[in-house]
Parts: C-alpha cells; sequence; structure tokens
C-alpha cells in the first residue's frame, strides 16, 4: 500500500519537476485519486510513523502494550486493526470506547494523525 502510494508520489514528482504546465496536471490529478483511498489519504511516511511511535509510547502504550504487542489485557490488539478504517480509528481515538477514554483534549489532530500512521502502518512493517 505505501509503496504504491510512494510510487505515486514519485511519479507526481517526477511530472512536476518535468515541469510543463500538462504535467504538473496530470501531477495534481495524480495526487488527487491518490489521496481518495483512505489508507492512502493519511500518507505515511517515515517521519509520520516516527512520530506516531513516540507519541504512542506516550500515550497509548500503558494500555495497549510496548510496541502494539498486547499483554493479553482485555485492551483491544491494535496489530489487528484493519488498516483500512482509518474514520473508525479516528472516532474511537477522539471519542474513546469501552472503558478507552477520549484523546480529544489530550491530543491535537495532528498527533492523532501520525497515531494513525504507526497503527495504521503495523508500526511501520506494513508500507
Ligand atoms: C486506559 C487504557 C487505554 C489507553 C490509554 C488507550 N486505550 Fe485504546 N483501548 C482500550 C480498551 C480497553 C479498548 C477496547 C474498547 C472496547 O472495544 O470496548 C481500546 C480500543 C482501542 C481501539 C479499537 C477501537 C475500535 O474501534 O474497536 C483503538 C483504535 C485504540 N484503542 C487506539 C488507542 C490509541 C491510539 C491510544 C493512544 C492515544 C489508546 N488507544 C489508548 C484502552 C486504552
Amino acid at each position: 500500500m505505501k509503496t504504491r502510494w510512494l510510487v505515486s508520489a514519485a511519479l507526481a514528482t517526477g511530472f512536476a519537476v518535468a515541469g510543463t504546465y500538462s504535467s504538473a496536471q496530470s501531477a495534481s490529478a495524480a495526487a488527487a485519486s491518490a489521496s481518495a483511498e483512505p489508507s492512502k489519504a493519511a500518507g505515511f511516511t517515515a517521519d509520520d510513523i516516527t512520530a506516531g511511535s513516540v507519541q504512542y509510547n506516550r500515550s497509548c502504550a500503558q494500555c495497549h502494550g510496548r510496541n502494539m504487542v498486547n499483554s493479553g489485557s482485555t485492551s483491544y490488539d491494535l496489530r489487528r486493526f484493519p488498516v483500512d478504517q482509518v474514520d473508525r480509528f479516528m472516532l474511537s481515538v477522539t471519542k474513546g470506547k469501552g472503558s478507552m477514554p477520549s484523546f480529544d483534549n489530550a491530543l491535537t489532530p495532528e498527533q492523532i494523525k501520525m497515531l494513525w500512521a504507526y497503527v495504521g502502518s503495523r508500526g511501520g512493517k506494513e508500507l
């Protein structure tokens, strides 16, 4: 998934660098279509994933386990979270779910996006 996104990003960059008006147009069309799919919309970069992992260890690891390795508690195993359900992730993190608190006031939308980069890429393993 990440690979496909990267490829289209690389192509888009290539077109943009080529510099003609029509190439630039197709580059932005490519970028627009790339963001149409939820899993690509996040556009994970290695930096996002690293930032997400730092934030995860601060805010989430105490319940969901270091590196998302659930220690057998009742907390959801985030390694199994469906990577195509970004909206569900955002909703659960901002509103809370069951005994998980809401993080709406504790985290900025940007921080939550980084967390999704981390969880949605399986900690960077699935790019
Ligand atoms: C106080 C413990 C606790 C903390 C801290 C916590 N969680 Fe959870 N989380 C839970 C529990 C318990 C569940 C299972 C909730 C349920 O389904 O009833 C859960 C479920 C989830 C789910 C799945 C929800 C769904 O849609 O089924 C996601 C995603 C999630 N947590 C992400 C996070 C992230 C990201 C953080 C850090 C910002 C975090 N959690 C911090 C306890 C916690």
